[in-house]
């Protein structure tokens, strides 16, 4: 069932949607094992584009929808422009999405142009694309789809609403990813709505931990795409989640992020991108008791030269049985 089905806690009607949401809450079983913990994977990449954004997106292009506006616009590290682009293409509205040039995984821009978005390749990082979006958005009509459209953190609450209805109550602790930090911002805006709140345990890669130094990054880089981020929007929302859940921001490496990929995809069989990784690489390292969510926030599809630089290579083989046998079997 679509995260629609919270409506009566939504701000708009839903004018443009494609079922988002409803994703599966996973029991880990050989996670739970390492760490003690009973781990659960909230698997984000189950939604239609392919990652968590589709919750905003389709409460922020429906109320675009709803005061008649022509043009979508956002700033992406990669998700972000695939979601907005596709919702725009669906209400038949112009999207636009401003990218850093060169950082941007194949799957997501392969998107983003098959829903006809005029995609622009920044030469600059995305806290750059995010200010100079927000600049074009103060002089034109456009809609700007960013988190710091209220209308995507409105959205985004509801999977808190979904981890709260399959488990029956707040899990203990929430580990999540965290980038320009909007997404951990909805999670505590929905768990502070039901008056039941985990402890929020936000991650950031080590080369691009602004939240975790307390001070912005001006040449972030991390193996995790999606949040390269140096300077989040929603600086002081997210750290309010975490002091008032009494969670705690802290840096994963990217050794430590890829070994958290590889064991989700091995292990578990959830292949996601190195990012939501990042959510199961901090439980790995800092631990955390009793019931603990691990939030996925995109499908590992988006990314396949990260994943084949780190998979084992294919077996090649010649048509005859024997060979077969010992190249599946040997
Ligand atoms: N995980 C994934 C897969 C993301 O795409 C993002 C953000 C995050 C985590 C971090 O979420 O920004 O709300 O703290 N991606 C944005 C984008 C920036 O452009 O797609 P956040």
């Amino acid at each position: 069932m679509s995260l629609w089905r919270y409506a009566d806690r939504l701000p708009v009607e839903p004018l443009v949607t494609m079922g988002e949401g409803g994703t599966p809450l996973v029991l880990a079983e050989h996670l739970s094992e390492l760490t003690g913990c009973e781990v659960w994977l909230k698997v984000e990449g189950a939604n239609p584009t392919g990652s968590f954004k589709d919750r905003g997106m389709t409460v922020a292009v429906s109320a675009a929808v709803q005061e008649g506006a022509e043009v979508v616009v956002c700033a992406s590290t990669g998700n972000t422009a695939a979601s907005a682009a596709a919702y725009a293409a669906r209400a038949g509205l112009r999207g636009a999405v401003i990218v850093p040039e060169g950082k941007i995984a194949t799957g997501k821009l392969a998107q983003a142009l098959m829903h006809g978005a005029r995609v622009v390749a920044l030469r600059g990082n995305f806290d750059q694309a995010l200010a100079v979006v927000r600049e074009l958005a103060a002089l034109h009509p456009v809609s700007l789809v960013n988190s710091v459209n209220e209308y995507r953190i409105e959205g985004q609450k509801t999977a808190a609403f979904e981890v709260v209805d399959s488990l029956g109550e707040a899990p203990d602790v929430l580990c999540i990813p965290v980038g320009n930090a909007g997404n951990v911002t909805a999670y505590w805006r929905g768990f502070s709505e039901l008056g039941d709140s985990p402890a929020l345990h936000g991650y950031q890669a080590e080369g691009a931990a602004p939240l975790v130094h307390g001070a912005p990054v001006s040449q972030p880089e991390t193996v995790a795409s999606a949040i390269r981020i140096g300077n989040p929007a929603r600086w002081e929302d997210a750290m309010g989640a975490f002091t008032s859940s009494r969670g705690a921001v802290r840096a994963v490496s990217d050794a430590e992020i890829l070994d958290a990929y590889t064991l989700l995809g091995s292990r578990e069989g959830v292949f996601c991108e190195p990012a939501s990784a990042a959510s199961v690489a901090g439980l790995l390292k800092h631990g955390a008791e009793g019931r603990v969510v691990c939030v996925l926030t995109g499908h590992g599809l988006k990314d396949p030269q990260t994943a084949m630089n780190r998979a084992s290579s294919v077996v090649p083989c010649e048509p005859e049985l024997a060979a077969v046998e010992k190249a599946v079997l040997g």
